[in-house]
């Protein structure tokens, strides 16, 4: 497994692996079992596999939310190379913004619920950031999980927009056994809220509506920010122990008996 630990480093990589068709899992690192599903289901369908881990500063609107994102470097180096991973991509902290945060990309429609608003900036960071990772590492397919399902379906989206040459790929949402969505979030939760936390999941398959929803979670203690149906699936965004967890569901799983 090689490590390129700068843009100069990587892009002299990526000369070294042209001709061979390219699979691509970007990451923010403190890798959980969810962005592996995203790594194996990479390595099957690709001769190389390329990690990339960068906390991308542009997509926080909070700058102690930045400070407080866990990182894992050692073990989440030891993960990928055990998940047989050819390239990671650790980029410094700036250093994919040359000219600072200029040039930016913007949406209208995706953006405009949910966490496009209640994250300002959120989704436009993302998008940039994307972008890119795409241009840098011109990838054959890019992997994403429906867990961030509005992130996952604007980069679908953008892609076909900037006709950019790169198929995304869906992969299922990973959960723990209580049902609680996978997250880099979830180690900053005591033992007693990650547990507490499985009534998201619980909450947004049973209730019958949104506010149903709401009050189920609500009825746990915790603070929600929203609880949203759009594109045939159901959306919260929770706050416990002052961490902010998202989740979503397909509407169908609502509906067993259709
Ligand atoms: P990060 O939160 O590290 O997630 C990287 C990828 O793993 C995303 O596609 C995310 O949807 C997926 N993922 C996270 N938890 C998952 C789970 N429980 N099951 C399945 N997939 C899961 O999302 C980002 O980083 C960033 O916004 C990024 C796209 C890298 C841009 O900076």
């Amino acid at each position: 497994m090689h490590v390129s630990r700068s843009l100069t480093a990587w892009l002299e990589r990526r000369h070294a692996i042209s001709g061979r068709s390219i699979g691509f899992v970007p990451t923010m690192g403190a890798l959980h079992r969810g962005h592996a599903s995203l790594v194996e289901r990479c390595r099957r369908e690709s001769d190389v596999v390329v990690v990339s881990i960068y906390v991308n500063p542009s997509q926080f609107n909070d700058p102690k939310d930045l400070e407080r994102y866990p990182r894992t470097l050692d073990n989440d180096l030891a993960l990928l190379e055990s998940l047989g991973t050819d390239e990671v991509f650790v980029p410094g902290a700036w250093e994919l913004y040359p000219h600072g945060y200029r040039f930016r990309v913007e949406e209208e429609g995706v953006t405009n619920v949910m966490e496009g608003v209640r994250r300002p900036g959120f989704l436009e960071g993302v998008m940039t950031i994307v972008l890119k990772l795409l241009n840098v590492v011109r990838p054959q397919r890019a992997y994403f999980g429906e867990k961030d399902y509005q992130q996952l379906k604007i980069i679908t989206e953008m892609v076909a927009d900037l006709f950019i040459p790169a198929e995304i790929v869906l992969c299922p949402t990973v959960r723990e056994e209580s049902g609680l969505a996978e997250s880099s979030r979830n180690a900053l939760l005591s033992a007693a809220a990650r547990q507490q936390a499985a009534c998201i999941f619980r909450a947004l398959s049973t209730a019958a509506d949104s506010s149903e929803a709401k009050a189920i979670i609500e009825s746990e203690g915790l603070v929600v920010e929203y609880v949203e149906d759009h594109w045939g699936r159901r959306f919260a965004a929770v706050f416990l122990e002052g961490v902010r967890l998202i989740d979503n569901v397909p509407l169908i799983m609502n509906h067993p008996a259709i």
